[in-house]
């Protein structure tokens, strides 16, 4: 399985799920909010859950009948995401992905937004250790959660060891991918010290390289964690 979280596990996403069932033509909208409305901007998260942690105001005029659910938006709401261990207060409109508000809101250019669809990766962050696709994401699903972007990656001043190893195994041509690939590939030692060759090519599965650097990158994730490489 890609080390990419499933959002069905999200209760944020299961929300929004709900929410698309209802247009167009199908059945009336829920509690007043359409699959329309939701795309226009009107973020919708379950109180008293984690995701809500960090909201300091809704727009409580328009909260739902629905107990215990409450709307935000589509005005910019003030919130607080914690990234690379700070917490940074700013607001945004509950549309916003999180990858908009790590390179807009908080200034981390970083992470890079590709084809900002969900198909190649090069956008990857973890959120609590786990790779998620910033561009696919709500800023909004990532209050109470731990985002770290690769400007977190390393410390005092020391690049990480799949960092260092990239730039020793010369694993980047054009670089646009790179932010993405060792974020993913940092990802995999985390939770497995010695992979094979075989589990840094399913770990990047996802994150696509159009300059063809695949054999470079298996190469520095296998020295990064210490093992030899294996055909
Ligand atoms: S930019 Fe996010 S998956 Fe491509
Ligand atoms: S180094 Fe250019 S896309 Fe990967």
């Amino acid at each position: 399985m890609s080390a990419h979280e499933d959002s069905h596990s999200n209760p944020g996403s299961q929300q929004k799920e709900e929410l698309l069932k209802h247009e167009p033509g199908g059945d009336p909208p829920r509690n007043g909010i359409t699959r329309r409305g939701f795309l226009k901007g009107a973020g919708i998260t379950a109180a008293g859950t984690a995701l809500l942690e960090g909201v300091h105001g809704f727009n409580t005029a328009a909260q739902s009948t629905d107990p215990g659910v409450k709307v935000l938006g589509p005005g910019a709401v003030p919130v607080t995401l914690s990234v690379n261990g700070k917490d940074h207060a700013i607001q945004i409109e509950p549309r916003t992905t999180l990858a908009e508000a790590l390179r807009i809101q908080i200034g981390l250019t970083g992470t890079k937004v590709i084809c900002d669809r969900g198909s190649c990766s090069g956008c990857t962050v973890w959120l609590d250790k786990m790779p998620v696709n910033s561009c696919t994401m709500l800023a909004i699903d990532a209050l109470g959660r731990h985002v770290t972007t690769i400007e977190g990656l390393s410390e005092a001043g020391q690049l990480h060891p799949v960092q260092a190893a990239f730039v020793k195994h010369d694993a980047l041509q054009c670089g646009f991918c790179t932010p993405g690939m060792v974020m993913s590939c940092a990802a995999l030692l985390e939770s497995n010290s010695h992979p094979t060759e075989q589990d840094v090519r399913h770990a990047i599965s996802g994150n696509l390289c159009r300059c063809g650097t695949y054999a470079r990158i298996f190469a520095a994730t296998l020295d990064a964690a210490g093992t030899s490489r294996k055909a």
